[in-house]
């Protein structure tokens, strides 16, 4: 989709030209002085006589010109949060998208520099995502949209939208990477894709197999891979080293990539097992928030590590009262199958912290008690490091993607203690869960500075802020923000 920056306000032939456009006013203002723009005056009358406030729906109505403009009306007041500008953006664009165009105007007569800029970025962001096709089985394909063009009009000065194209081409990747079903994606097949993404981006690739992980005694990732039919579990890593050779700090990423969560011998009951080949989301996460910053060409190097399994049930599968140990030497007292995404990640969290980064982040579909703790439209974020707690709830907040801190207090291991091993895998009773498996992942990363992302709103019926599929690949934004806006880490 291309983007029109056009600096002046439009002339009214202009905006009479577009068949589609979408006016952003300030709240501030009209209650005081309705704006004069091309218009204006019949867009107030049906406004009040529909009475509609357009501020938490938009509103559209089809202008008295000679095409007949379609236009949808959205008011936004000056400190709207990020996020309920992305869920304004979300539902103005799906009223303009109904009707298929090819190109969009969005035009904000009397908006202030900063919140006009804030719009023009979230209606990219937004239209981006709506614009790329999800994964679709259907005999009968439902027309692609055939939106190529945004024009903004009115904003203050060119702008640098680098790192929204960015994000959506991220977030875009993961979104249907996590939609894909789970017979088009086991693990062999799933690296089959990265390999052709690590050619298209320049990343180093390298994978540790079964073989490999057995010969590391990662003995708590392989306890989860034993079970499948398939020998194709295993550890994916990429490398992206910026051009010029700097001397900058070094990210790692690391998402939970289980291709199929059954539960495993704890096997999941139908309604819990639905849904689960999204448990690969952390994964896309991580390889999306990947994608995003080589296309930012950041100067700082990058390690990411995808732990993909599948968790079946079958005779090798793992049980509970095993015993294993991984390769930090940590033995684990298996309470429960479906506790997968913790022993997948204590290897490759334990792997990833050898090279020693600056900052180590990982994204799961960990807990369902997370979910029962914030629902599915905030994530969890758990650190080991309290200065990052401001900035985590900050990037959350300005991103959109909205996240909340939750305590990682040693006293919450005395729930884990195990007679037999270093530790319990979880417990059987139903307890903060999620604190529970981040204080399980803590003792894999050790003194690592480090951020847990819990994607409890992974997946979120109807969208969430700008994305309007229910799979939502949330994090890539969240995780721009933080590292590249919140400088803690570097
Ligand atoms: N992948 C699930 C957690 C999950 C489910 C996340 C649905 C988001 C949506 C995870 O592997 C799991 O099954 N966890 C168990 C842990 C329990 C057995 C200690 C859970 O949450 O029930
Ligand atoms: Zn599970
Ligand atoms: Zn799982």
């Amino acid at each position: 989709m291309k983007l029109k920056q056009q600096l002046k306000t439009p002339t009214s032939s202009q905006l009479n030209s577009h068949s589609n456009l979408i006016i952003v006013l300030p709240k501030e203002q009209i209650k005081s002085k309705w704006p004069v723009f091309p218009h204006s005056n019949t867009i107030m009358e049906r406004l009040n006589r529909a009475g509609k406030k357009c501020t938490a729906s938009p509103f559209s109505t089809d202008l008295p010109n000679k095409i007949g403009t379609h236009a949808t009306i959205v008011c936004i007041k000056k400190d709207i949060s990020s996020f309920e500008l992305l869920t304004l953006c979300r539902k103005a664009a799906g009223e303009q998208l109904k009707q298929n165009p090819r190109e969009i105007a969005l035009y904000m007569p009397g908006m202030e520099a900063e919140p006009a800029i804030r719009t023009a970025e979230a209606m990219l962001a937004t239209l981006l995502a709506a614009c790329y096709e999800m994964p679709s089985y259907k005999s009968k394909k439902s027309k692609p949209l055939k939106l190529n063009s945004l024009v903004i009009y009115n904003l203050p000065e060119e702008q640098d939208f680098d790192q929204t194209f960015a994000e959506a081409e991220g977030n875009n990747l993961a979104r249907y990477l996590t939609a894909l079903p789970p017979n088009d994606l086991t693990p062999a097949l799933y690296r089959k894709r990265i390999t052709t993404l690590a050619k298209e981006y320049g990343w180093k690739m390298d994978f540790l197999d079964m073989k490999a992980l057995r010969k590391k005694k990662a003995g708590a990732f392989v306890a989860v891979a034993q079970g499948s039919p398939v020998d194709d579990a295993g550890i994916v890593h990429l490398r992206y080293k910026p051009r010029s050779k700097s001397k900058l700090k070094k990210l790692a990423l690391v998402g939970k990539g289980i291709c199929f969560d059954t539960g495993g011998m704890n096997l999941k009951p139908a309604q819990y097992m639905h849904g689960m080949h999204e448990d690969m989301e952390g994964s896309a996460v991580a390889l999306g928030t990947l994608i995003a910053l080589t296309e930012l060409e950041v100067n700082f190097e990058i390690d990411c590590w995808l732990a993909l399994a599948q968790n079946h049930i079958g005779p090798k599968a793992y049980k509970q009262n095993d015993v294993v140990t991984a390769c930090n030497g940590t033995s684990i007292e298996i309470i429960h199958t479906d506790a997968e995404g913790r022993m997948v990640l204590a290897d490759t969290l334990a792997i990833a912290t050898k090279d020693k980064p600056d900052l180590l982040m990982d994204y799961a579909t960990l807990t369902g008690s997370c979910v029962g703790a914030l629902g599915t439209i905030y994530s969890g974020a758990f650190t080991n490091k309290n200065e990052f707690i401001n900035d985590i709830i900050d990037a959350g907040r300005d991103s959109g993607e909205r996240v909340w801190p939750f305590p990682l207090d040693e006293d919450y291991d005395k729930d884990l203690e195990s007679t037999i091993a270093d530790i319990k895998q979880c417990t059987l009773t139903s307890g903060p869960d999620h604190i529970h498996a981040a204080r399980f992942l803590q003792r894999f990363v050790n003194k690592t500075p480090w951020v847990h992302v819990d994607l409890s709103a992974g997946n979120n019926k109807g969208g969430l802020a700008h994305i309007a599929t229910d799979t939502t690949a949330f994090g890539v934004r969240f995780s721009l923000d933080f590292i590249l806006n919140k400088k803690q880490w570097e």
